[in-house]
């Protein structure tokens, strides 16, 4: 239940914000909240249209309620035309999608085109912050572009970069209670700004939705000030460094799984040593998302652009890459051949807590079942539309148990809460044959053999009990 309220005594600042996706309505309706003037544009009108029904175009939990909220308060509006939403705010922050082109280099058209629409529809000076990930320099490019397309008009333009970390499923706490704000600028003028932008979040000087207006647990944010080039590259470098922590817990869950060891037991004590620490250390099907793949593939090309070897992080994409290959090679051995079985799917997210599926590990799952023949059935409880327009023709269950209908494996994809205490008696008996292939290690796999199942997890050893070949299944 989210609290209600601001306080109103604080200076409103007109904010507009271009692009309505996850980084764009989170940033926008979270600077509604702690006081803020904001509209949202898009140049996907459908997108707007939803917006204005009081629909929400993507899945992120708790943005619905706060959008309405503001929305209600007269502090968040959304609109198709972006003349206006330019003219609106003194502050514009771009937050559109920079996709992977063919060569690995990010694709910056949509920034150029909205540096171009700032530059013609401006009436008056903005301070133009760029939020969406971008390559380095990219802050001073977008700065010449602005002075390049408005040169008829001398408005004097601003640029700083605002690089986010909010993640899907967690992005209203991660964007009220960050653990850093980087701000690259290249003067005090647009550091005042954006100071005055967060002061609300850096002094925890608002009606916290989560915390209910006590959040006396959570520290405050520090503040980086630093050139755009630094802050450009500090956002790179946290996606790669992630990135390569899961590769690294990859890599030893697949020299657990050689040498009969169990990863969970090895991450476990490493995690407590506070140089290394507990998070992204979970082995499973690997990193997905339209961030740390897409980031660290642009942050290699980057590194090679300075002549930098990159093949430590090249090495973890490997890595990542290959987490799909292993799974269906550990597969293989116990169903035999896939032609023909009917392989249920838990899971098609990249990450729980989301619908989004951009480079989910689902796709290319399902994906290499299809193309040996398997029959794939699948559940996400919210991403199964968004996979229906990829794959309009395998079996789409209303329930994780009709998945197991009839299925001969059950795949664990994502880690959603609700597939762990699901029935799984009751699932046992209604699976062909009893065979699960946890992709993220979500359950406890003595229990699931002691529930007569033939469990696999990653990086756990494998009872020979516990994992049959179809021949043995038929004696
Ligand atoms: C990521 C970063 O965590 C954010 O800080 C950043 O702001 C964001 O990218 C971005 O650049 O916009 P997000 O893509 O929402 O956030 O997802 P993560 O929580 O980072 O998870 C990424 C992938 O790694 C998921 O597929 C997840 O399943 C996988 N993962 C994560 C693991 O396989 N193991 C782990 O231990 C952790």
């Amino acid at each position: 239940m989210l609290a209600v309220g601001i306080d109103t005594r604080r200076v409103r600042l007109r904010i507009s914000i271009f692009g309505c996706g996850y980084v764009g309505l989170v940033t926008g309706t979270c600077l509604s909240e702690i006081g803020h003037e904001v509209v949202c544009t898009d140049k996907d009108v459908d997108k707007i249209a939803t917006l204005c029904q009081g629909g929400l175009p993507i899945f992120e939990p708790g943005l619905e309620e706060l959008i309405a909220r503001n929305v209600e308060a007269g502090r968040l509006s959304f609109t198709a035309d972006m003349g206006e939403a330019v003219r609106f705010g003194d502050t514009i922050f771009i937050c559109v999608g920079t996709p992977p082109l063919p060569n690995g280099n990010a694709d910056l058209s949509a920034i150029d085109s909205v540096a171009r629409l700032i530059a013609v529809e401006s009436r008056s000076a903005k301070l133009v912050v760029e939020k969406s990930t971008v390559p380095m320099q990219t802050g001073g490019i977008l700065k010449r572009a602005l002075a390049t397309y408005g040169r008829k008009f001398d408005h004097g333009f601003s640029v700083a970069s605002n690089p986010e970390f909010l993640r899907e499923g967690t992005a209203i706490r991660d964007f009220l209670h960050p653990d850093r704000i980087v701000l690259g600028v290249s003067d005090k003028w647009t550091e005042n700004q954006l100071r005055d932008i967060y002061r609300p979040i850096v002094e925890q000087d608002f009606v916290c939705p989560i915390h209910e207006a006590d959040c006396s647990e959570t520290a405050s944010p520090t503040v980086i000030v630093t050139s755009m080039n630094t802050a450009e590259l500090i956002k790179h470098a946290c996606n790669s460094f992630l990135a390569l922590k899961i590769s690294y817990a990859n890599l030893i869950a697949d020299i657990c799984e050689g040498l009969r060891a169990d990863v969970e037991e090895v991450v476990r004590a490493i995690a407590l040593d506070p140089r290394i620490g507990p998070f992204f250390l979970s082995p499973g099907l690997g990193f997905g998302g339209f961030c740390l793949p897409k980031d660290l593939q642009a942050f290699i090309r980057l590194g090679e652009t300075a002549n930098v070897d990159m093949s430590l992080l090249r090495e973890v994409e490997t890595i990542n890459r290959e987490r799909i290959d292993h799974f269906v090679d550990k597969a293989r051995p116990a169903l035999w051949v896939l032609n023909g079985k009917r392989i249920g799917i838990l899971g098609l997210a990249f990450k729980p807590g989301t619908d989004d599926i951009r480079f989910a590990p689902s796709l290319e799952l399902i994906r290499r079942l299809r193309d040996e023949h398997a029959q794939v059935q699948v559940y996400d409880p919210q991403a199964m539309e968004n996979t229906k327009a990829l794959f309009p023709t395998i079996r789409y269950c209303d329930t994780p148990h009709q998945v197991a209908e009839g299925a001969d494996a059950l795949m664990i994809v994502t880690e959603w809460d609700q597939f762990k205490s699901l029935d799984w008696e009751m699932v046992r008996h209604l699976m062909s044959r009893p065979l699960i292939f946890d992709g993220r290690n979500l359950l406890n796999g003595d229990e699931m053999a002691a529930l007569g199942f033939e469990y696999q997890g990653v990086g756990r050893p494998m009872e020979r009990r516990s994992m049959t070949t179809p021949a043995e299944v038929k004696q």
